[in-house]
Formats: C-alpha cells, structure tokens, sequence
C-alpha cells in the first residue's frame, strides 16, 4: 500500500470519539448561521478576524472575538493558531461516487456512454473486499485534504463497497452517509442486481448495521430511475418510507441530460415528468437528495419544493459531462425555494474540493447572465449542504453546540496567491480567488468530531 509522507493523516483515537479535552483555534474565523439567499448577506454570516473557537468533547463549545473569548473561558490551556487562513466549517459533498475514483478524469462522450464505457465496468470491481478497502481508504484520504468532512456517497451494487467505506469512515468519525446502489436492468450483469426484492433485502440488511452506527448514516439509493425495474423502485420507495422518520436518506440522480430524460419518457411514458416517477414510488422526502436537477419543469421545482427535498449542484461534472447546466436562481425562487448544496460527483466531476466546485458554480451561472456572489456559493458549500442533508442543527456551522467539523483553508497556499492577496483585503473577496484560480493543496488542516485527522 502506498504511503506518502508528504501527506499527514490520522485516525480518530478510539477514546476520544466525541471525547478529548478543552481545546481551542485561534484565527481568522467565518460561518454561516443562516440561508442568504433567503435572508439579508450580512445576517447570514458569522466573521471574527481575530476569532477563537474552543472544542470541548468534539463538539464546539463557543466561538467568538479572541478577546472575549480568552478571558471568558481562561482555562483553555491547548490553543493553536493559524495565521494567514480561515477557521471554517468542514465542507459537506452532497453528492459523489467514491467507486469512480479510479476512473475519474475519463475522457468522452455523452453521459450514458460514458456510464458504459468507463462507470459501469470500474464498479464492477467493487464485488472484491480488499479492492473496495483500497479505493475507500485513499478516497477518503481525498476528502479530508480537501476539507470535506461530510459526503454523502454512492458505493455501488455490492455490501462489501458499503461496508469498506463506511469501516474507513468510522476509522476518522466522520459523518458520513452511504448506502447500497439498486440497478436491476439497463446495465451489465456483473453489476446488476439480481433480483429487486433480494436487493432491497440486502439494502435494510446494511441499513440496520450501518445507519446512526457512531456517526454513520444510510441511504437508499436507486442510481436513477433507468437502471431500476418499476418493482424495484416501489420497493425502494417503501423501505425509504418505514426508516425515513429514524433519518434514513433517499438519493439519486434527476434531471442531468437531454438523452437521459429522453430515456426516462420512454421507460415511464405514463409519467407527468420525470421527478413524478419518483414521487409514485414515494421516493421524495424531506431526507431525500437529487444530484443534478439541471434541466427542471417549473412543476418539478414545485414538488421538490413541497417535499422539502435537497438538491446537490454539481457544476463541474456538468461542464465535464457536457450536461444541461444547473440554474440556482430557478431553485432559489422566493416563491418555492429548495434546499441547494454542492456536490463533486466524483468521477463525472473532475476535483475532490467542494470549494473548487465554487469556481465552476460562479461559471455556470455567468453563462445565463446571472452573478454567484462568492459568499453565496461558500454558504452553499457548508451549510447549504447541511440543510440539504437535514442536518443544519449538527454540522455546516461553528456555533456552540455543533460537532466541531472543521476545514482550515490556507491563505497562502502557493507563492503567487499570497502575492495576489496582498491586493485584496475583503475576506470573501479573498476566498473567490482562491475558489476560481482552482488552487489544490489549499486547506491547512482538517478537524473531525474535534480531532485533527488531516494536516498540510
Ligand atoms: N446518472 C446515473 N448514474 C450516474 C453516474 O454515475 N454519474 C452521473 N454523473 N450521472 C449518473
Ligand atoms: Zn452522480
């Protein structure tokens, strides 16, 4: 196995899931407290530019001006601080395939071939334990490099890819949702589910092992309507319905490209659209989350809307997939607003970092006029995401009482953005560059459940 010393990791210790001592960051500090696409910018966000944040049992137990903070709470004798970077909540990925990291940056075609040629014979190999624990192992690596702290991750058709990633997320305590993929038609046999009652067995057999397991969450996750028989798709709807109110996750893929909604006409040509395929299976939900959401009716936006369901914008699979584009002043409508998060999709998308995926976001929308305020799109990367994921009252946010998930991105990560930076004073201002000159290696240090599992 490979091992880098270039790169610094460690797992959680054992004794300290959610225990350890009084800690403290010193630093710059921003969060959001509140959606500012709904409420005013400046109430939505949290900055302290000399801001401490003190971690007691992993989660956090109170952030604010330094000044304030030392003289209330002096007893805090392990303080680290970071100059030249931002103490910020750790990102959350909303959607992404952790069995396509070895093929990620796959060249060709349309999105239905490029599932053929490239997606479905690398899941294949997922039926294999130790292959599934290796990709795990170095995927989640990724994710905590790049200041990840939560993803909400497509394994594939076999328990062993749920059980290898869900065993590495617990080795860090990380929040991490995952479940088994349900495709029983439409794609090769070595991937394909044999039967759907046995694989919506399988899917509450690891249901039951992995989900609120530590901080372990499950989803049922049909890839997308065209790889799931309709006896499929009911019975994935009604193991969703029995678990949702024990917060079980729903989540696929809706609305990417024209080819696949084409497809969907014909497989379900009884359908008002393509969202009302999962809707009468009663897969929509205030837990369930759709990847894409690109090419949308306006009675689409209506029902995710109605259903509090989430949505994981993923900008760069988008543009690298040559899909439709995701329009987030459709989805933000005051009229019907949705819940928008950022997600990688990992391997149609072409980078591990959330905050990369912000300068493709702010892209996509100038190609429709429409201007993405950086801070905006960095709500959308924290706790934006945590709404989508309905869990906005534990993570997205350093505030007292949340799980102390942290990313410190690096103000200074290369020679030419420390001089660029010079130039730019505002913090936000400050962060877009970083977002749109796609800088990698740009967070310092990674903190889970209160432990430092990632450093530079
Ligand atoms: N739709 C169904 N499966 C997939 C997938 O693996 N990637 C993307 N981008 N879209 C999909
Ligand atoms: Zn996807």
């Amino acid at each position: 196995m490979m091992e880098n010393s270039f790169y610094n990791f460690k797992y959680s210790p054992p004794e300290s899931k959610f225990g350890g001592s009084l800690k403290a960051l010193r630093g710059e500090v921003l969060s959001f407290v509140k959606d500012p696409f709904l409420y005013g910018e400046s109430e939505s966000v949290v900055h302290y530019k000399d801001g401490m944040v003190v971690i007691k049992d992993g989660k956090v137990e109170a952030v604010g001006d330094y000044a304030d903070i030392a003289g209330s709470i002096p007893m805090v004798e392990n303080i680290e601080t970071f100059d030249d970077a931002v103490i910020m909540p750790g990102f959350i990925d909303c959607h992404l395939h952790y069995v396509q990291s070895p093929m990620i940056a796959s060249a060709g075609d349309t999105l239905l071939a490029w599932l053929d040629q490239y997606t479905f014979p690398t899941e294949a190999k997922f039926r294999n334990k130790e292959f599934a624990d290796e990709v795990a192992r170095i995927f989640f690596r990724q994710l905590l490099m790049n200041g990840t702290t939560t993803a909400n991750i497509f394994a594939t058709t076999f328990p062993e890819s749920v059980d290898a990633i869900f065993e590495e997320s617990e080795r860090y305590n990380a929040r991490t949702i995952c479940g088994k993929v349900l495709q029983d038609r439409n794609l090769p046999d070595n991937l394909k589910d044999k039967t759907a009652e046995g694989s919506v067995i399988e899917s509450e057999r690891l249901l039951k092992k992995w989900h609120s397991r530590g901080r372990q969450l499950y989803s049922v996750v049909p890839r997308f309507a065209p790889t799931s028989s309709r006896l499929q798709l009911k019975l994935a709807g009604e193991l969703f319905q029995k678990y949702k109110g024990e917060g079980v996750y729903m989540h696929t893929h809706l609305n990417e490209a024209e080819n696949e909604i084409e497809w969907v006409r014909q497989l379900y040509p009884e359908a008002a659209n393509y969202t009302d395929v999962y809707a009468s299976n009663g897969l929509l939900g205030e837990r369930s989350v759709f990847a894409h959401c690109c090419l949308m009716k306006e009675e689409e936006w209506q029902m995710l809307h109605d259903h509090g369901c989430g949505i994981a914008h993923c900008p760069s699979s988008n543009l690298f997939l040559g899909d439709g584009q995701f329009k987030y002043w459709e989805a933000k409508d005051a009229s019907r607003p949705c819940k928008v998060g950022i997600g990688t999709d990992v391997g149609g998308g072409t980078d591990f970092s959330v905050f990369r995926q912000l300068g493709d976001a702010y892209k996509v929308a100038m190609l429709h006029d429409r201007y993405l305020s950086g801070l905006r799109s960095l709500y959308m990367a924290t706790l934006g995401g945590a709404e989508v994921l309905g869990l906005e009252d534990k993570i997205g946010s350093i505030s007292p009482g949340y799980e102390a998930d942290i990313a410190v991105v690096d103000l200074k990560p290369t020679e030419f953005i420390e001089w660029r930076l010079r130039f730019t004073d505002d913090i936000f201002s400050k962060l877009f560059v970083l977002q749109t000159m796609g800088v990698g290696m740009c967070v310092n240090a990674t903190y889970v459940a209160g432990n430092k599992v990632y450093s530079k």
